[in-house]
């Protein structure tokens, strides 16, 4: 293990089938008006608007409401979130959905009252909130991006041309987060499966980095394992409760910092998945779906002790007779296979990506130099071009 590094992670967690009986010790934290802010309304149809509601109307709160949060959620909506909490003098956010609701919280929280530029502020100096910012609370409907632990806002500003992500400080990772599978089950079945694979790409975001001996690295395997394991049985039968519980808690863990302690980190997939996100507003697992075999490939001679390591280690691959490249590319012909299996798109052109737009995706993309290998640009093109 090298480097330096701190951990601190302050969201509360509230896990199971019983949780959401914990928002109301939760509630009596904050101050009477609480901005419940939401996606397109599946909460309505679930049942989990109600429930919510209930607690809410028990704990005497002044409820205000901000729905409509867009899959892929865009800053002029932050903009409406900012209006609303500072009318209201809102005292706690409480975000009820997946990733994007529980970004976009974290959006609003330190844009209210910036009195600069937020968008330039945050997204694309990468600055952090000098102001006063408002706390959030999650209710998780949907797994995948592990923003119920973080500090992650994945914003999209068309007018800009990108969709950035800004990873805020652990004052703005949500206070509590409440962990219910059963919330899960009527995320629907294509959702569901690119959630899968995001989870599994940020567990090799975070693996395929640096080359010392590094417990992370350990716990990471352990954590691809268990994710393949329980995508298997939840992909043909997602109303498994003890599937779906695993998968809900690996995601977690996946993204609330513990797996860069000690590592860099890629994240290449996640800049192009989000440039392709920008151009088509394709769901964002797919995006990353999409390029990850080809991106890989493309990387895999700059890290190829981490491939191997990965082959053998994740997808028990027997190394004997072969050589290190050999095993490598069988390590990840198992992970297509495995995406195959849970039935994630494997090619672009099926979320949009043509011969028309895929300069715009290639001018939209931000290369990062890390990773095994910083790419150039023509580079991207060609990895855009194989994800065809
Ligand atoms: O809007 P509603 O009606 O709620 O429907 C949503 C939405 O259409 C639906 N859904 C959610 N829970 C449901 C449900 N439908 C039925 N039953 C339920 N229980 O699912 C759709 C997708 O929801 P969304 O929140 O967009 O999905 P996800 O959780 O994948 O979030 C994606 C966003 O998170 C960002 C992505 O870029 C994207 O903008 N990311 C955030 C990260 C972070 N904070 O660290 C890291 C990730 O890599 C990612 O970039
Ligand atoms: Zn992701």
């Amino acid at each position: 293990m090298k480097g330096n590094f701190s951990y601190n992670n302050p969201t509360k967690l509230y896990f199971g089938e019983e949780s959401l009986k914990y928002l109301r010790d939760e509630l009596k934290n904050y101050g009477p008006t609480v901005m419940l802010t939401y996606g397109g309304g599946s909460i309505k149809k679930n049942g989990i608007y109600d429930a919510v509601c209930e607690i809410l109307r028990a704990e005497g709160k002044r409820v205000v409401e901000l729905s409509g949060v867009m899959p892929n959620p865009t800053y002029e909506k932050v903009l409406e979130g900012c209006q609303c909490v500072r009318d209201n003098n809102v005292d706690l956010i409480l975000a009820v959905g997946g990733g994007s609701t529980i970004d976009y919280a974290k959006g609003v929280s330190a844009s209210a009252y910036c009195e600069e530029d937020a968008w330039q502020k945050y997204w694309v100096e990468q600055g952090n909130p000098e102001c006063k910012t408002v706390p959030i609370g999650a209710i998780l409907t949907m797994v995948g991006t592990g923003s119920e632990m973080n500090g992650g806002s994945v914003i999209t500003n068309r007018k800009a041309g990108f969709k950035l992500g800004k990873v805020f400080g652990p004052a703005l990772y949500p206070r509590f987060a409440v962990l219910n599978p059963r919330y899960t089950m009527t995320v629907p079945q294509y959702q569901m499966v690119a959630g899968f694979f995001d989870i599994m790409s940020h567990l090799m975001e975070q693996y395929f980095a640096g080359t010392a001996d590094c417990t992370t690295d350990y716990i990471n395997e352990g954590l691809m394992r268990s994710l393949i394991h329980s995508t298997r049985i939840a992909a043909k039968n997602p109303q498994d409760y003890e599937a779906r519980a695993n998968i809900m808690w690996t995601a977690t863990w996946a993204l609330n910092t513990l797996l860069k302690c000690g590592k860099g980190g890629d994240w290449e997939v996640h800049q192009i998945g989000h440039a392709i996100g920008l151009v088509t507003d394709a769901t964002h697992g797919m995006t990353l779906a999409s390029v990850s075999l080809p991106y890989y490939r493309h990387v895999m001679h700059d890290g190829l002790h981490q491939f191997v390591r990965f082959a053998k280690n994740v997808w028990g691959v027997r190394p004997e007779g072969k050589s290190d490249e050999q095993v490598a590319t069988e390590g990840l012909k198992c992970l297509e296979q495995w995406m195959h299996e849970i039935g994630v798109v494997t090619h672009s052109r099926e979320l949009g990506v043509t011969e028309q737009n895929i300069e715009a995706v290639a001018d939209a993309v931000l290369i990062l130099p890390v990773g095994y290998r910083t790419l150039t640009r023509p580079e991207v093109v060609e990895i855009l071009r194989e994800s065809m």
